[in-house]
Parts: C-alpha cells; sequence; structure tokens
C-alpha cells in the first residue's frame, strides 16, 4: 500500500519557538517514519500582518535550514518549499474564498485576536487567510494535517470548505477535495508563555522574554528560564489549575528531556524554583544544541539550501497543479492546453 502523505507549515515571521519545534516542527521529524511529508514555509501568511520586505526572504530561508537542521530529511521522504514558489496556493485561495460564507471567517479566533491588536488598520488578508490555508492543505490531498491546538479551528474551517465545494461542484461519487484530517498530538500542543501561564508561546508576542527561540544562544536561553514567571508555593506539579506556569515549565522539561511524565513528577515533587530553573535551562540548551550546530552549518552553504527549495517547488508544483485543475474544471473554467 502506498506510504499516507502528510501536509503542514509555519509562518516565516520572526524566530520559531519551542512552542513550534513541540507543537509541530518535531512532530513531523517523528512522522518520517510512516509518512511522506509535504512542509512548506507559508510566506504568503507571513504578509498578513504588517511585514518588512528586506525580511521576509531572510526570514523564509532561516525556516527552511531550521526545518533541515531539525531532521527534515529531503533526501528520502520529504519535500520542504515555499508557499510562494507554487502559484496554485494564490489560485486556489481565491477560488475558496469566494465559496466561504463571510461569518465563517469572521468567527475565526485567530482572526478576531490579531484584528483587535491592529485596530482599524487590520487588512482583508487576515480575514481570508484561513481559506488560503485550506487551499494550502487540499492542493496536496493529504491524509493528516499535523498542527498545534491553536490550528484545530481551521481545520475544522478547512473541512467544512471541503464538505461545501464537493457539495456545490462534484458527485458523491467523485468529490472535487479530499477530505483531511487534522493530527495533534496531545503532548506539547500548547507550549505557553514565559512570562503568562495564560497565554500561548507566540511568535507575536512583544517580549522577547516570553518565548525561547530555537536560535537563542545558551546565555540567552538561561537568562530567559532565570527571569521566567513561577509562583510561591513549595514543590512543583504538573496539572494544578492554578499553577499554569508550573504545568507548562515542567512540561517544557519533559519534553526536551524525553522522560515520562510519572518519571518528571516524581523527579520534582520536592524541587524548588531555585533548583528546577538551571536544570530546565541545561536541558533545553543541551536539547537545542544539535539542532543549532546543523542550522549553522546548513547556512554555511546557501547553493545547497536553493537546491532543496527547488527540487521541493518542483515537486509540490506538480502535485498542486494537478488539483488545481480539477477543482477549475469543476467550476467551470476552461482550462488552456
Ligand atoms: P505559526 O507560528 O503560527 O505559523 O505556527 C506554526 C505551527 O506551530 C502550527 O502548527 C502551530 O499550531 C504550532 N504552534 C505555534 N505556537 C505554538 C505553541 N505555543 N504551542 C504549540 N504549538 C504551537
Ligand atoms: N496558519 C498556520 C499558523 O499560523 C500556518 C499554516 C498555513 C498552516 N497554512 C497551513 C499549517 C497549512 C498547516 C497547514 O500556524
Amino acid at each position: 500500500m502506498a506510504r499516507q502523505r502528510i501536509l503542514s507549515g509555519i509562518q516565516p515571521t520572526g524566530d520559531l519557538h519551542l512552542g513550534n519545534y513541540l507543537g509541530a516542527l518535531r512532530n513531523w521529524v517523528d512522522l518520517q517514519k510512516d509518512y511522506d511529508c509535504f512542509l512548506f514555509m507559508a510566506d504568503l501568511h507571513a504578509i498578513t500582518v504588517p511585514h518588512d520586505p528586506t525580511v521576509l526572504a531572510e526570514n523564509t530561508y532561516k525556516t527552511a535550514a531550521i526545518y533541515l537542521a531539525a531532521g527534515i530529511d529531503v533526501d528520502t521522504v520529504s519535500t520542504i518549499f515555499v508557499q510562494s514558489h507554487v502559484t496554485a496556493h494564490s489560485e486556489l485561495g481565491w477560488l475558496l474564498t469566494c465559496i466561504t460564507p463571510l461569518n465563517w471567517l469572521q468567527d475565526m479566533v485567530q482572526f478576531k485576536e490579531k484584528a483587535i491588536r491592529q485596530g482599524e488598520k487590520v487588512g482583508a488578508g487576515l480575514l481570508c487567510y484561513p481559506a488560503l490555508q485550506a487551499a494550502d492543505i487540499l492542493l496536496y490531498e493529504p491524509d493528516k494535517v499535523p498542527v498545534g491546538e491553536d490550528q484545530k479551528q481551521h481545520l475544522e474551517l478547512t473541512r467544512d470548505i471541503t464538505i461545501r465545494m464537493n457539495d456545490q461542484f462534484g458527485t458523491p461519487d467523485d468529490p472535487v477535495l479530499k477530505m483531511p484530517e487534522p493530527m495533534i498530538r496531545k503532548e506539547g500542543a500548547r507550549i505557553m508563555s514565559l512570562t503568562d501561564g495564560s497565554k500561548k508561546m507566540s511568535k507575536s508576542d512583544p517580549s522577547d522574554l516570553s518565548r525561547i527561540n530555537l536560535l537563542d544562544p545558551p546565555e540567552l536561553i538561561q537568562k530567559k528560564v532565570k527571569k521566567c514567571k513561577t509562583d510561591p508555593a513549595r514543590g512543583l506539579e504538573f496539572d494544578n489549575p492554578d499553577r499554569p506556569e508550573c504545568h507548562n515549565l515542567l512540561s517544557l522539561y519533559m519534553l526536551m528531556s524525553n522522560q515520562t511524565k510519572k518519571a518528571v513528577a516524581e523527579e520534582c515533587r520536592e524541587m524548588g524554583w531555585g533548583q528546577f530553573k538551571p536544570l530546565l535551562a541545561e536541558t533545553i540548551v543541551e536539547g537545542l544544541r544539535p539542532i543549532q550546530e546543523k542550522y549553522h552549518e546548513i547556512r554555511g552553504d546557501e547553493g545547497y539550501l536553493e537546491s532543496v527549495l527547488q527540487r521541493g517547488q518542483e515537486k509540490a508544483n506538480a502535485i498542486a497543479h494537478q488539483t488545481l485543475s480539477k477543482v477549475k474544471q469543476a467550476m467551470g473554467y476552461t482550462i488552456p492546453s
């Protein structure tokens, strides 16, 4: 039987952080055992908030190099590519925008949160972005879409858009689009901010102290862990709703040290913050060290990165174009030969 396919992406806005790694990237690396993986840098999504053209391309390359450094294997089962290099994304994005009811988009939590921050200047792209995300996914007919918890609503919307397209333009025996399934792992699906355990760790938080970036040098990681928010209670424990920071930091330690929850709960039960914080910082530094080393090696050879992205574009383009043609035909467009 043919291997199943996964598709996922990360926006190349700013630096990737531990939330991106534990919620998405690290899972993709594991999933390569069982799936063919299509992974991309969502640079069309990166302009839904005001952006700086002088850093857009650099951030895209940086993100690609981090995928490779984390263990995405483009020589065997994985394809990485830049979203804007495959024009079918914009085109299918438009077709899907036109069949998506406005109120579905207005209900998206991420839109509401980001729109509030931008006030009156908010662009229409921020509203339409989930229809573009649906296009990103549906073009590749993936079986599973591995993402963090925050993307669950966008995945549900993608499924609703699929039903609508198939109802309006397909037949039960010949659906236009293949229904994708989200894949959200419980552990690591929602890493919280270091400065507020009730908010997710995010690239858009104005404070850099709220997150650990994958390329932060060891001294900076130590400083961020030292300064992170804690509480005055004695002993450390998981799952106490009154202690969200404690739960988050123990979870980070558990994930970065590859231990079970039970083992970490026992090891840390009697610890104070003064003992735990250096242990956590060291574990993160050591966990990220090989990725950082590999990253710098990859960035030393831009020709290699270029060739990976070119191969990725060719493979992605071939698949994406087929799906796009099918949708256009179903919607009544002629396809020039
Ligand atoms: P973004 O940075 O918004 O492009 O997110 C890229 C991927 O990382 C998506 O699969 C997100 O669900 C995941 N992600 C982002 N922030 C977090 C977080 N704090 N915890 C877990 N996963 C996250
Ligand atoms: N919207 C996602 C995020 O902000 C990134 C993304 C864009 C994505 N297109 C995608 C993730 C398709 C999975 C599949 O995190």
